[in-house]
């Protein structure tokens, strides 16, 4: 009799010291969202792989941020450019002498931190501790350069020396006139890219908010010289839109404006979309005016004229440009953390993911009640005719209350149950994920019920 005991205050105890994030991050690697990247190999540091849930809500939020930004404008066009550039790119735009974080070693322990962040660092042999409060000697500090370097062809030498992009900002920039000319695009107009970047974080961390690699969505807005303050307020209001449409709560976002001494080299003005994570408010989303830094830049470098002319005034100029600058996978956490909930049903604990039907990785599980009288011939049917328009999950496992847990656990927003009654009267019941309520509703109307109430 004592063991059981034993274990339930074990049990007990640790779940009073994980938080609801520790518990979020374990519900990604259980159900298949999220996990660490080489994992047999011990991991190779913050980097990350998504398994089949967490590939699915990827790309459903990629989707929803290339629909608004592209499909939904006929004033944005596309691009997927290489991650390879010239190595001149990033000399020109001012990554290989400023995109650098200050860095300190400690002579004690051998680790590495940011020397800006250092009070929000842990000792790593003291984690009470920041590392200038631990007694370990740090050295001074010294720029370090984010990006990665690999050599292209067979000789490694200087001159074979490329990097894996930081941003994909500069492949919009350097095919500005690539994409104007094809798709007959006058100024004001934007080019839209998702595509992986690569920064040497020195303190990666916080699961998948800073990683090494990860995916962006960026958008460059090419506006004439002296619109730029209005296109700013524009595509402020569109991007905190975007959030608020994703379903993220507004009492957890807020804008951040960038004082002097956070300006970036290219930008006039700039406002971070903040998210209030477990670990503090940070930032989700950039918005910049980077005026004609960029393009003037290339123009200069390459010899190329990247001005346009203008029919109706018969001006040319080079154009300014608004950029907003996502993180994918920055997005993909915040809808989990923003989601994530933790409810007292019954006496038992309800995990429940409310993510918007949107991006939920599947749309609708269907269930057999009992696995005979022809019930799973007629929910396989029902799951194989609703995967035309949707996702769907088909579970005859175990008993329903559970099969519906397991769908709220990753935010499932409908499960369809067919019971004795669907035999009779060809009715299912259609139960809603946040509510728990449930309804029936005939089969014939199943789908159109479904599109409506997930607002697809
Ligand atoms: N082109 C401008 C640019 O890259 P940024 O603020 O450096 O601006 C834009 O990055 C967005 O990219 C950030 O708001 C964040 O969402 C994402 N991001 C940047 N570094 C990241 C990292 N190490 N891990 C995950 N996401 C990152």
């Amino acid at each position: 009799m004592q063991q059981p005991e034993r274990k339930d205050t074990a049990h007990r105890m640790a779940a009073k010291t994980e938080t609801p994030m520790d518990r979020m991050v374990s519900l990604c690697k259980r159900r298949g969202f999220v996990f660490p990247s080489s994992e047999i190999y011990g991991g190779l540091g913050s980097t990350w792989d998504y398994g089949p849930l967490g590939a699915e809500l990827k790309r459903n939020i990629k989707d929803a941020w290339w629909s608004a930004m592209v499909h939904m404008r006929d004033d944005i066009e596309g691009l997927d450019a290489a991650i390879l550039m010239h190595p001149r790119v990033w000399e020109t735009s001012g990554h290989v002498a400023n995109f650098t974080d200050p860095l300190v070693d400690c002579k004690t322990c051998k680790s590495r931190f940011r020397a800006d962040e250092l009070d929000s660092a842990r000792c790593p042999q003291k984690p009470s501790k920041s590392p200038h409060q631990c007694g370990g000697e740090l050295t001074e500090a010294r720029q370090f350069n984010l990006m990665f370097k690999t050599f292209m062809g067979p000789v490694e030498d200087q001159t074979a020396v490329v990097y894996l992009r930081p941003e994909t900002a500069q492949g919009i920039y350097v095919n500005f006139l690539n994409v104007m000319g094809p798709s007959r695009q006058k100024i004001p107009f934007g080019i839209a890219q998702i595509g992986k970047a690569f920064r040497n974080e020195i303190t990666p961390g916080n699961f998948i908010f800073r990683t090494r690699e990860f995916e962006q969505m960026e958008m460059q807005f090419f506006v004439k010289p002296g619109t730029d303050g209005e296109w700013f307020e524009y595509w402020r209001e569109q991007r905190w839109a975007w959030y608020l449409n994703l379903g993220i709560r507004p009492d957890r976002l807020r804008w951040h404006e960038h004082g002097s001494d956070e300006l970036a080299h290219y930008a006039r003005a700039a406002y971070d979309i903040q998210y209030e994570f477990p670990f503090g408010w940070k930032e989700l989303e950039g918005v910049h005016n980077r005026t004609d830094f960029d393009l003037s830049r290339h123009a200069e470098a390459t010899g190329k004229d990247l001005s346009v002319f203008e029919e109706e005034t018969k001006e040319k100029f080079i154009p300014f440009i608004i950029e907003t600058s996502a993180g994918c996978d920055r997005t993909l956490l915040t809808v989990l953390v923003n989601g994530y909930d933790e409810e007292e049903v019954k006496g038992e604990t309800r995990v429940v993911l409310r993510l918007h039907p949107r991006i939920a990785p599947f749309k609708v599980a269907v269930f057999p009640l009992v696995n005979r009288d022809g019930m799973p011939e007629l929910a396989v049917k029902l799951a194989a005719d609703l995967r035309r328009k949707f996702k769907v999950f088909y579970d005859d496992k175990g008993a329903v209350g559970r099969r519906y847990r397991r769908q709220d656990e990753i935010g499932t927003p409908y499960a369809i149950t067919v019971d004795s009654e669907t035999l009779q009267n060809r009715t299912v019941t259609l139960r809603d994920r946040d509510s728990m309520q449930q309804v029936r509703v005939g089969i014939d109307d199943l789908a159109s019920q479904l599109e409506t109430r997930l607002g697809l």
